[in-house]
């Protein structure tokens, strides 16, 4: 039996993507384990969803640590104590410092509830239905020190209906989302995903 890739799940949020990757897990559908989730909120609905599966939690708030960087190394030592290999933002409302990604290179990745490069950064799916565009989607990526910047792993496409209010958009986009970030983190565990510059080649 391969290996399972050990993840570490950062959060701020109610976790669905954290739950999705979770099921996922313990279902065998991918090769990888949660082996801890951090958030920055204490009340995060991800950390029930962790604690559910007996997935150790740790909560780290910005406000607890003088400077940016003296907080991201307690997180950074959190991951490092857990072995992750592989670092998965999930509805993670920071963005990340240079020493992180030079702790985890090209192994932190993002999910981001649009087709980027368009509507990076808050309110993606607002920003897709004010703009009147017909198809929207979602994009997993390798992060970079840039907000929803960095090389696309994968995407996926949903219709934008005539009746789609923001709310309905969003459901219909996470729905994808959690199709699609279980399926990033098995082409990864499987050594499938080359990085060529900017380009994700899929092996
Ligand atoms: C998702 O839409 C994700 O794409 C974005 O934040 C949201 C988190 O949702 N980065 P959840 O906490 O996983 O339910």
């Amino acid at each position: 039996m391969q290996k399972k890739l050990k993840l570490g799940v950062l959060a701020s949020g109610s976790g669905t993507n954290l739950q999705s990757i979770l099921e996922s897990s313990s279902s065998g559908k991918i090769d990888a384990e949660v082996k801890i989730v951090i958030s920055d909120v204490p009340t995060a609905g991800a950390l029930e969803r962790a604690k559910a599966f007996n997935v150790p939690v740790t909560v780290r708030e910005r406000s607890s640590y003088p400077s940016k960087q003296a907080f991201e190394a307690a997180i950074i030592s959190d991951l490092k104590d857990h072995c992750v290999e592989l670092v998965c933002l999930a509805g993670y409302m920071r963005i990340i410092g240079k020493e992180f990604l030079a702790a985890f290179p090209n192994r932190v990745i993002n999910i981001h509830p649009a087709l980027l490069p368009s509507f990076p950064g808050l309110d993606a799916q607002e920003q897709a239905l004010d703009y009147g565009v017909k198809v929207a989607g979602c994009t997993v990526h390798f992060v970079d020190e840039k907000t929803d910047h960095g090389p696309i792993i994968l995407q996926a496409t949903v219709p934008v209906l005539e009746d789609d209010t923001v709310e309905s958009l969003r459901q219909r986009i996470l729905k994808e989302e959690h199709r699609l970030y279980s399926e990033t983190i098995q082409l990864f565990a499987s050594k499938r995903l080359r990085l060529e510059g900017r380009r994700v080649r899929i092996l």
